[in-house]
């Protein structure tokens, strides 16, 4: 039996068995080190951050001298903390009546709720807001409209920052001509003694700690400080690979993942205590499990590589082991040792250790968490024994930054709001930079890859254009599509304006999933089986075969839809490697039809609520039609439905394995 028993959600009575836990809190370091001395650990107090007397801020003393002696035509506001942090600084030497006034006379750039909130409650006149999602684009794009043109010369803009410069921004700004001033108000330091500190980064690179609390994103510069001021910051990256992270908070942990730290645990509520009982009771495991994966790549690397022969020579840099397993080589119609299987939605409701997440955290927020979505992803993968895992996420996310609304209503699905009706409706819609936006996906693809077994591939994927413009246009899920159809009919023109947007995006979204990490991609192309071939052929294979001709040839395409019957002669042309099919087809005929492509597919998911008996003959039926053939991938006709029972989603994944083994 394939099964793993999966120890992600179970607790541990024995807490952190002696482990070494570096704790870089400062104002509540007693209290943190007692907490980690009752959870079975040995405490290394590291205190980090003292807290800068405001009078002592000289960036917001000279802002201050500019500002009133009229040096600045914009003030742009980033945060509603250090707004109001730097006028308390400027208001030590000057009256807040003379500072709100010369403030009314520039151009003040609020980025969003927080810092309007900030400037109302000091009286300050907001002369500029910016829009949804507040990213440097949008303030650069608001700044631009409101001088009338993208010539911002002659401009001096100051931006008040609260921890680190958005550089791009800057850099952008200075493109348009306009001068720039960073204010980077500070409200922490260094502590005036860095000897534990120091000490903790040393106790790191000698590997005689075993984890890092995080509890500030602010700890996480200071600590990085400190092992620069060591000159041995690569070093000390490197020897945080061996440890467990842990981070209190999604603020912190997107913060690590900007520095490339991945984060092993975050806390289901971003609270100290709740942090080190819950780190307590996973991270023994958790770290035996990234150690020894840590040693087996590392006998890996030494030894010799026996399997490049085998492996194509256009894909110098996947790793072996990856490639070399049973998923990979199906992808690419070679032969393999057993039928490889993974399930569509392996990660769901079905499975009770998800249900538990979802209790606590709202879908999207999952999706937006990277440590905890990797978590259920991994858990899923674990559980069930499947041969890849797919990235935790969902296809729709996509159409937030393109400047729609999105929320998962309990029971009815998704429903986006200021949906695209008619032409003008497309004009409207915002060109996607996913890093910009879905840096979180690639945060999740990274956390993912970094703890999921060395040869288990992982699986990104993304909606094709027709089914995620379907979402766009009708709103939510539909039965006739006549929206969509509607506006594909009336207005062509508006259709591949629109259709070459979503397939620029996603071709971007694909392509920096690839770059953070997964081994193969599925194009989701639901609902596009409600076209008929020539309608097809015209409105959306050439938006679709766009998007995979953008990506590199040496990561496979799995190209899925359902209802298709009448479409795969057309969908095989898009360019993609595997032709994911639903049960509506045989797939005996599919093998025949496309000789030159690896299959995917295609047990209807409601198999697996007839008993495992049945189960088992059912998958025996599929893998007989397949004929061990090379290019078999397992899976469903489509995603498992959230009342399957887990043990029969299990005994499939077994059987698969038995059957096709022999
Ligand atoms: O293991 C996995 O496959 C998880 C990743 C994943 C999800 N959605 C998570 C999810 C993937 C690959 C998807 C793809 C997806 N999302 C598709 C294409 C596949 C298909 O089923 O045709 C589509 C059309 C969507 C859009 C979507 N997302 C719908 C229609 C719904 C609601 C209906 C439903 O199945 O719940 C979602 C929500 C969603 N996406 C959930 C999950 C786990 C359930 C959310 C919850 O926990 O309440």
């Amino acid at each position: 039996m394939k099964q793993s028993q999966t120890t992600q959600f179970s607790s541990s009575p024995t807490g952190f068995g002696g482990l070494r836990v570096v704790s870089l809190e400062s104002r509540r370091s007693r209290e943190t080190v007692r907490l980690i001395e009752a959870a079975g650990g040995v405490a290394i107090a590291a205190p980090s951050m003292r807290e800068v007397a405001i009078a002592d801020n000289p960036a917001a003393e000279r802002f201050a001298d500019g500002l009133l002696h009229g040096a600045y035509t914009s003030v742009v506001c980033m945060t509603g903390v250090g707004t109001r942090y730097l006028f308390a600084a400027m208001e030590k030497h000057h009256d807040r009546a003379d500072l709100v006034r010369a403030l009314a006379a520039t151009a003040v750039v609020a980025r969003g709720p927080k810092p309007v909130a900030a400037l109302r409650d000091l009286g300050v006149p907001v002369s500029i807001v910016v829009p949804e999602p507040n990213t440097w684009r949008e303030i650069l794009a608001t700044m631009q409209e409101a001088a009338e043109g993208e010539d911002l010369r002659g401009a001096k803009i100051a931006i008040q920052e609260y921890g680190i410069a958005n550089r791009r921004f800057v850099e952008a700004l200075e493109h348009a001509g306009a001068e720039v001033d960073c204010v980077e108000v500070y409200r922490w330091t260094l502590p005036d003694d860095i000897g534990p500190l120091k000490d903790a980064v040393r106790q790191i690179l000698a590997r005689t700690a075993d984890v890092l609390l995080v509890t500030s994103a602010t700890q996480i510069h200071h600590v990085f400080s400190v092992a620069s001021k060591l000159s041995e910051e690569e070093r000390f990256r490197s020897a945080l690979l061996e440890l467990a992270v842990c981070s209190i908070g999604p603020v912190s942990s997107e913060n690590l993942a900007r520095l490339d730290i991945a984060v092993d645990f975050e806390p289901s509520r971003p609270k100290l205590g709740i942090l080190i009982r819950e780190a307590a009771e996973r991270v023994p495991r958790l770290l035996r499990r990234k150690r020894e994966r840590l040693r087996k790549s590392c006998e890996q690397a030494v030894s010799p590589t026996p399997t490049r022969a085998t492996t194509d020579k256009n894909v110098p840099n996947m790793n072996d082991r990856l490639e070399q397993s049973a998923f990979m080589l199906a992808c690419r119609r070679k032969p393999a040792p057993y039928t490889p299987v993974w399930l569509m939605r392996q990660a769901g409701r079905y499975m009770q250790e998800y249900r538990e997440v979802r209790a606590r955290v709202p879908f999207i927020e999952l999706c937006k968490r990277p440590q905890l979505a990797a978590e259920v992803a991994i858990t899923a993968q674990e559980k069930i024994g499947v041969d890849a895992a797919i990235v935790f996420s969902d296809i729709l996310l996509i159409v937030e930054p393109m400047g729609l609304g999105l929320e998962y209503i309990g029971g009815e699905g998704p429903s986006i709001s200021r949906t695209v009706r008619e032409g003008s409706d497309v004009d409207r819609l915002r060109e996607v930079d996913p890093h910009e936006s879905l840096g979180f996906v690639f945060d999740a693809v990274r956390a993912t890859r970094s703890q999921l077994s060395a040869d288990i591939p992982l699986i990104g994927f993304s909606g094709a254009p027709f089914t995620l413009a379907s979402y766009i246009v009708e709103g939510g899920g539909s039965k006739n599509y006549i929206q969509t159809k509607s506006l594909m009919y009336r207005d062509e023109g508006a259709w591949n304006e629109m259709m070459s947007l979503i397939a620029r995006a996603v071709s971007r979204y694909l392509k920096g999933q690839i770059e953070a990490g997964v081994q193969a991609l599925q194009l989701f192309d639901s609902w596009v089986g409600c076209l008929s071939p020539a309608d097809y052929r015209r409105y959306v294979l050439p938006h679709t075969k766009a998007v995979i001709d953008a990506l590199p040839a040496e990561c496979p395409v799995i190209h899925f839809g359902t209802n298709c019957c009448g479409l795969l002669d057309l969908q095989a042309t898009t360019g993609c490697g595997v032709l994911g099919v639903d049960h509506r087809v045989a797939l005996a005929d599919v093998f025949e039809r496309f000789p030159n492509l690896a299959v995917q597919g295609n047990l209807d998911p409601v198999a697996l609520f007839s008993q495992p008996e049945r189960i088992v003959e059912a998958a025996g039926r599929l893998l007989a039609e397949a004929e061990g053939r090379t290019g078999h991938i397992f899976n469903l006709g489509h995603g498992v439905l959230p009342a399957t029972p887990v043990e029969n989603v299990v005994a499939l994944v077994d059987a698969v394995h038995e059957l096709s083994a022999a």
